[in-house]
């Protein structure tokens, strides 16, 4: 009897196992079908620009600009990762990465590192990833000495806090660092970091082992340095990769293989909505580069609105604005106010990379995007002979949504990753393998003949018209 009411029991649970398993395929496969039709309806949009005939002016809205738009919120596309990236893999500087470093190996032969950290290790390239997994072969962690890192100058812009704490928080590899400020403890530095310029230093101070470094981020061109006596800096910091430790504007990392991009870029029209061309924000009309005149010439052949104090519509630049400018515009013109090797700022990264238009950039040389950029992601003014020739390609682009889509094939197959200067300085200042070395004169390094090219407007002056001009000699410091 027993036994017969458990049989009973379990066929009634069986039929409503069968009963709810049949539902959820139900279910499942009506919520699939309804997703396939979302799915095709978006890629069949994306691509209804295609059959158009050719592009010209016409068919685009013409100055002045209206801004009163307000910003659609696009629902994401669900992100698909093609290259199922596990967090266990990724080094821990991104967002999600979970993977540290180990103690770095030690060549056999050479009983030295074999990360390579410094410009004479390794010419090409900024060495900021291999220094943000660097940690020294016989580092002891945490009884390793502290190294006192003073910043003599500038301090309100410095926005760290004094102590341990930056290194801690930051989950540095290598954390046995302190932040001081006090120059009172100069003969307990470590390290001395002059920000920008070098203030009130009593220059005969000499101390053993103590590097001093100097920490610069701006222009090359436009940078004002008071007098240095020789042989006084040991490291150099800046964006330029001839620098010890390079701390660029914005850097670019890949999750993995730079090829891969994830389906979102696939189904996504960049260019859908788009109804006016090319956009700029200028704020400083005379520069070393003559960009001004460069946007003027263009816009002879292709219609640029130019905003800012420099431009015909003066609008206060925002998040917002950019996010309007984005729905608006194809194409964003981000050029530097100078072109100095390696020099490349926000301009592209944020503004330029950052809402959804293609930048065509002028500033640093093409090599130099190169190294930082993601792939495909921009196009350099120095590809094309001159401004007409530009605007010849703009408009075949606007006339391809699938070739200007693949200027966006980049996004989600890495990321901008926080480059954590001060992680790195710690861990270099305990690289018992790091050379002995000082600047004869680092002013002279930084405005090495070449660190600026000052012959504006070369790529566009009409053939015939003589476009030379003396080279600058600045005032501010003399180059004995
Ligand atoms: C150094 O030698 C050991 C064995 O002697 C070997 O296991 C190791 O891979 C070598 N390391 C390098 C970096 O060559
Ligand atoms: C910089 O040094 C040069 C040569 O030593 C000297 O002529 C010049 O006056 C100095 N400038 C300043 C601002 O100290
Ligand atoms: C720093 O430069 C000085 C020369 O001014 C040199 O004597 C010293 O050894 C250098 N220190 C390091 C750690 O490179
Ligand atoms: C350009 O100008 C420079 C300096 O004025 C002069 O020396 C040079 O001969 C000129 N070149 C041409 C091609 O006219």
């Amino acid at each position: 009897m027993k036994i017969n009411v458990n049989y009973r029991n379990l066929s009634r649970f069986l039929k409503l196992l069968l009963v709810l398993v049949v539902f959820i395929v139900v279910v499942y496969s009506v919520f699939k079908s309804c997703w396939i039709i979302r799915e095709k309806k978006y890629s069949d949009k994306s691509h209804s620009n295609q059959q158009k005939s050719d592009v010209t002016q016409e068919d685009y809205t013409q100055s002045p600009p209206t801004l009163e738009s307000s910003i659609i919120n696009v629902t994401p596309v669900p992100v698909i990762n093609w290259n199922k990236i596990s967090k266990s893999r990724l080094p821990w500087y991104f967002k999600d990465g979970l993977r540290y470093p180990e103690r770095d190996l030690v060549d056999n032969k050479t009983g030295v590192r074999i990360s390579k950290l410094w410009p004479e290790e390794h010419m090409l390239g900024d060495r900021v990833e291999e220094q943000l997994m660097f940690v020294p072969p016989h580092y002891k962690y945490e009884n390793a000495p502290l190294k006192n890192i003073l910043l003599y100058n500038d301090h309100k812009n410095w926005m760290i806090e004094d102590g341990q704490i930056e290194f801690l928080s930051n989950g540095c590899p290598v954390d046995r660092c302190k932040i001081i400020r006090n120059a009172k403890y100069l003969y307990e530095a470590d390290a001395v970091v002059f920000r920008n310029n070098f203030i009130d230093y009593e220059l005969s101070t000499s101390i053993a082992n103590q590097v001093r470094i100097f920490y610069i981020q701006q222009s090359a061109y436009y940078t004002k340095l008071d007098n240095i006596s020789a042989n006084f800096i040991n490291w150099t910091v800046s964006y330029r990769h001839d620098s010890d430790i390079v701390v660029p504007y914005r850097r670019w990392a890949y999750y993995n293989n730079p090829l891969v991009t994830q389906r979102e870029q696939l189904q996504r029209n960049y260019a859908q909505n788009k109804k006016k061309l090319i956009a700029a924000v200028i704020m400083e009309c005379d520069t070393d580069n003559g960009r001004i005149l460069y946007v003027r010439e263009l816009n002879k052949h292709i219609a640029v609105d130019i905003y800012g104090q420099c431009g015909d519509y003066n609008y206060v630049i925002s998040d917002t604005f950019f996010k309007i400018l984005g729905q608006d515009y194809r194409y964003y013109l981000a050029f530097e106010d100078s072109n100095c090797i390696n020099y490349i700022t926000e301009k592209f990264f944020v503004e330029g990379l950052g809402y959804d238009m293609l930048p065509i950039v002028m500033g640093a040389r093409r090599e130099d995007y190169e190294l930082v950029a993601p792939h495909h992601s921009y196009l350099h003014v120095d590809d094309f002979e001159s401004p007409e020739e530009l605007s010849k390609y703009l408009f075949r682009l606007s006339n391809d949504d699938e070739l200007y889509n693949e200027y966006f094939r980049w996004k989600g197959s890495g990321e901008f990753v926080d480059t954590r200067f001060f992680c790195r300085l710690c861990a270099m200042l305990h690289d018992e393998s790091a050379p002995v070395k000082h600047y004869h004169n680092v002013i002279d390094w930084w405005r090495r003949p070449d660190a600026c090219d000052h012959q504006p407007a070369r790529r566009w002056k009409t053939p015939g018209e003589n476009s030379s001009q003396p080279p600058e000699v600045r005032k501010q410091y003399s180059l004995s």
